[in-house]
């Protein structure tokens, strides 16, 4: 009998982290269009945006304007980014229901990403959960789980007392995230094993960037120890301003096509995906990363 779970829930990344690093400002309404077609195609998670400083992700500073404007469907959640009470406030005003902290098991990211030692983060997720509305529910990400860009490899056991940490704080989950993409499953593995010792795996989700093509093998690998949350992004889009060279998240669409194919159920139709890759990747001016997505390209693509 297979260890995969039966069903995967996809996180769907892309109009947050596949965004926040474009140079090219998107108009608002392709953003909503974006986030709307996503949700007809089956994702039932869709992160829509960040409560961050304008200056920094200049990308997102359009996020109360787009949550307020987007018409959303009851059964699909739309967490945001917050990460100060700055942000909590703007995001509760805004109607935002969902909400995602994000720290790093480094402090040199951790410092360059939010302005903050980790222990500081941590204080400012205590504020967070203190002042947010009761129903507001919290997830929490982690990122440089396999290494950091300044700091190189870090220990498995830095990653589980984090988790342990925000789990306790009150995150229903915990998405672990290779920032900069240079985990294999050689890397993977120890680290869930030190995790699923003492974490139970519906509490935790994986967030892989492709920078080294490694995402997919890694996620089989994730799958396997029956981890059932699993971020990506349409059209293979993101990246994060403070982890040069890292490429765009693992795409969605080669994560359907992988998970299909091994009678593993996603709520998510592939051909809506691919074209909504298309269409995104079009308003940025380029063609997908996806090979799923090249290789099912519309006809009517020139
Ligand atoms: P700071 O400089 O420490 O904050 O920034 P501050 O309190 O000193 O305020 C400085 C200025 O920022 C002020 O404006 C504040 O109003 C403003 P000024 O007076 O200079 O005009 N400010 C804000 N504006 C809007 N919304 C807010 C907010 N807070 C302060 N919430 C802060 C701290 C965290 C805000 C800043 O460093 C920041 O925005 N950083 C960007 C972080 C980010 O979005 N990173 C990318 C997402 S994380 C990621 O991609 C990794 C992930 O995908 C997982 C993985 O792959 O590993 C999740
Ligand atoms: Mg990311």
């Amino acid at each position: 009998m297979s260890a995969y779970p039966t069903h995967v829930r996809l996180v769907e990344v892309g109009p947050r982290d596949g965004l926040q690093n474009e140079a090219r400002i998107l108009p608002l309404e392709t953003k909503l269009e974006l986030i709307t077609r996503l949700a007809q195609a089956g994702l039932s998670t869709i992160e829509t945006t960040s409560f961050v400083s304008p200056k920094k992700i200049p990308q997102m500073a359009d996020a109360t304007a787009l949550f307020t404007q987007l018409r959303r469907k009851p059964d699909v959640s739309y967490p945001v980014l917050v990460p100060n009470l700055q942000g909590l406030d703007a995001a509760i005003a805004a109607g935002v229901q969902d909400i995602c902290l994000f720290t790093a098991v480094s402090e040199r990211f951790c410092e360059r990403n939010i302005h903050c030692s980790i222990a500081e983060s941590i204080q400012r997720f205590k504020a967070i959960m203190t002042h947010k509305p009761k129903d507001v529910r919290v997830r929490g990400y982690i990122s440089c789980v396999i290494a950091c860009p300044y700091e190189g490899p870090e220990a498995p056991e830095k990653t589980l007392a984090l988790t342990e940490q925000l789990l306790a704080l009150g995150c229903y989950e915990v998405s672990l995230g290779d920032t900069i993409g240079v985990g294999t499953p050689g890397q993977v593995a120890p680290l869930l094993d030190t995790l699923l010792a003492r974490i139970p795996s519906k509490k935790l989700a994986v967030h892989f960037h492709d920078t080294y093509g490694q995402a997919l093998a890694n996620i089989l690998r994730s799958i396997s120890y029956g981890i059932s949350t699993v971020d990506s992004s349409v059209g293979g889009l993101g990246g994060c301003p403070y982890a040069d060279g890292a490429t765009g998240n693992v795409a969605t669409e080669d994560v359907v096509y992988m998970l299909h194919g091994m009678g593993i159920d996603t709520g998510v139709d592939l051909k809506q995906l691919i074209d909504i890759s298309w269409f995104i990747n079009q308003a940025l001016g380029r063609v997908p990363r996806s090979k799923t997505a090249i290789a099912l390209a519309p006809k009517d693509v020139p």
